[in-house]
């Protein structure tokens, strides 16, 4: 009996949904499924990538639909779905707005793909995924929001420019709440196949790097006037990978917290094992004291914006 291919939902074609698909689809993770509302849309964008296949040479299937039974028994479900923020919005309706998509989609996508490991995207991401596990009754560790692959991606980007090492040498991570203000990046951490990067820097580059990550998003939408959307892609098609190849991956991911990091009942951006199961474990890592005050500023930020959501 042939062996059955991984089959990828990604709900909203939007920029990110479709990098997304891109991405994993050169990667032939498995075969893609693109949702959207809007009729054309995903069908268009599918059949787009799937003409590259002969090309890159992915013999994986991508199709678009408007209907969420084309999704079911998903292996791993990616959420895109929602507005960004308009003109004259609130912070608060624009949760509110993108709460209600996200219930909504939850409710479809869990009833067609109940065994599937999902991964939030839509903004405000950390409320979006606290609003995304509660709508979806699933055990915590099959539920995930994408922001600190995001966000370490980019600070490794910046600290191998500066040093002029390899990307693939150079790691970092970036944890708390995915927005400019509140995301913790950790400096201490971050090393040289090992060797801390304060002994290869010096504190005013780290400082500026670090300073360059947290606006990073903000630089790209000012220079294009609109939203990145390639690397993020890239973020959601690496944890797509690390669940699919039950590679235990350690992913800054946004997860439900359920008293690591002295925190509970809110989703932050931890250090998780990624799997076939999805969360694995968390890493609860002890913080220097200045890491765990901002830790706990970002996550009573995203509280306070929590309160947005009548939950
Ligand atoms: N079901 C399916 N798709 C939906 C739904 C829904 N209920 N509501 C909106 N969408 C689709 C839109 O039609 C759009 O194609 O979601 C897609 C979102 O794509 P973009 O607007 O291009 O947004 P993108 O840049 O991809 O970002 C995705 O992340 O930053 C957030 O707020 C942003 O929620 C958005 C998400």
């Amino acid at each position: 009996m042939a062996a059955r291919r991984a089959k990828i939902s990604i709900v909203g074609a939007g920029t990110v949904g479709t990098a997304a698909a891109h991405w994993i689809a050169s990667k032939e993770l498995g075969d893609i499924v693109l949702t959207d509302i809007v009729e054309g849309l995903p069908q268009g964008k599918a059949l787009d990538i799937l003409q590259a296949a002969p090309i890159e040479g992915f013999d994986v299937n991508v199709t678009g639909t408007n209907d969420y039974g084309h999704s079911a028994g998903s292996d791993v479900v990616i959420v895109t779905a929602g507005i960004p923020r308009k003109p004259g919005m609130t912070r608060e309706q624009l949760v509110d707005t993108n709460a209600g998509i996200v219930r909504a989609v939850m409710g479809e996508l869990v009833a067609n793909s109940p065994n599937a490991v999902f991964i939030i995207l839509t903004n405000p991401l950390d409320v979006m995924t606290y609003v995304a596990f509660r709508a979806s009754g699933l055990p915590r560790e099959r539920v995930l929001g994408q922001s600190g692959a995001l966000d370490s991606t980019r600070f490794r980007t910046f600290l191998s420019r500066e040093l002029a090492i390899s990307v693939e040498d150079v790691d970092a991570m970036v944890i708390g709440a995915h927005t400019d203000k509140d995301m913790v990046p950790l400096p201490s951490l971050a090393n040289v196949r090992g060797i801390p990067v304060s002994r290869l820097l010096a504190v005013d580059r780290l400082d500026a790097i670090v300073a360059r990550t947290r606006r990073a998003g903000a630089e790209i939408t000012e220079l294009m006037k609109a939203s990145g959307f390639t690397a993020a892609g890239a973020a959601l098609c690496e944890m797509t990978e690390a669940i699919l190849k039950d590679k235990k991956r350690v992913i800054a991911c946004c997860y439900y917290l359920d008293g690591e990091y002295g925190e509970r009942d809110v989703c932050a951006g931890v250090p998780v094992v990624v799997g076939r199961g999805g969360a694995e474990r968390v890493l609860d890592v002890p913080l220097s004291d200045d890491e765990r005050d901002a830790f706990k500023a970002s996550v009573a930020a995203i509280r306070e914006l929590m309160t947005a959501v009548k939950a």
